[in-house]
C-alpha cells in the first residue's frame, strides 16, 4: 500500500481540537503502525535520494520524519528549534500566526557551507513555519534542495506561502 492511501485511512479527524470550528487532522495513528510509517519514511525521502547531504526537521513533530529519513539515508539531522531551546550561537526567525507571532531558531556554527538539505515536517497548513525554517537553513549558509511533508492541508495557502520552493506532500486533506 502507498504512504498515501495510509496516511487516509489511519489519520483521525478531530472536530473542535483545539478550539471550535477547526477540525484537527491528527497522524499520530500513522506514526504508530509500522508499514505507515516506513511508507511515510521512504517516500519522503525518494524524490531526493542521491542528491541531498542533510536532512532538516522542525521541533517538535518535524523531529519523527526528519530523524527517520535522516537515518534510513545514512545521513545528520540538523534540528530547528522553538526559540530558547537552543544554547550558543543561533539565528532566529519569527513568523505570523492567526494570533501573535512565533519564532525558531538553529545553530548555524557546523552546519557544512552550501550543504544541500531536505526540509521535512509532518504538516504544511499556511506554510508561516516552514517558511521560517527555509529562511534559517539559508540564512546559515545551506542550500534547500526540497520541503517534504506528510500531510499539506489544502485551502491555508501553504503552497502560495512557499512559492518558488519544491514542495512534495504525500496526501492532501482539506484544512
Ligand atoms: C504544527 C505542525 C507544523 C505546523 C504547520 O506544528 O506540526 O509544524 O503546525 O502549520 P503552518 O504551516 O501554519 O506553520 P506546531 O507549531 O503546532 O507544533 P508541534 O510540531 O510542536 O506540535
Ligand atoms: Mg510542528
Amino acid at each position: 500500500m502507498t504512504a498515501q492511501q495510509q496516511i487516509h485511512d489511519l489519520t483521525a479527524s478531530v472536530p473542535g481540537f483545539p478550539k471550535p470550528g477547526i477540525t484537527f487532522r491528527d497522524l499520530t495513528p500513522v506514526f504508530a503502525d509500522p508499514s505507515a510509517f516506513r511508507a511515510v519514511t521512504d517516500e519522503l525521502l525518494a524524490p531526493f535520494a542521491g542528491s541531498i547531504d542533510a536532512v532538516a526537521g522542525v521541533e517538535a513533530r518535524g523531529f519523527l520524519v526528519a530523524s527517520a529519513a535522516a537515518y534510513a539515508a545514512g545521513l545528520g539531522v540538523i534540528t530547528i528549534r522553538k526559540a530558547g531551546k537552543l544554547p550558543g550561537r543561533v539565528l532566529a526567525h519569527s513568523y505570523d500566526l492567526e494570533y501573535g507571532t512565533a519564532t525558531l531558531e538553529i545553530q548555524p556554527d557546523g552546519l557544512a557551507a552550501g550543504a544541500r538539505v531536505l526540509l521535512l515536517d509532518d504538516v504544511l497548513a499556511t506554510g508561516g513555519t516552514l517558511g521560517a525554517s527555509c529562511e534559517l537553513l539559508e540564512e546559515a549558509g545551506c542550500t534547500v534542495a526540497g520541503i517534504g511533508v506528510v500531510l499539506e492541508l489544502e485551502g491555508l495557502s501553504g503552497r502560495a506561502n512557499l512559492a518558488g520552493r519544491t514542495v512534495h506532500a504525500l496526501a492532501a486533506l482539506p484544512g
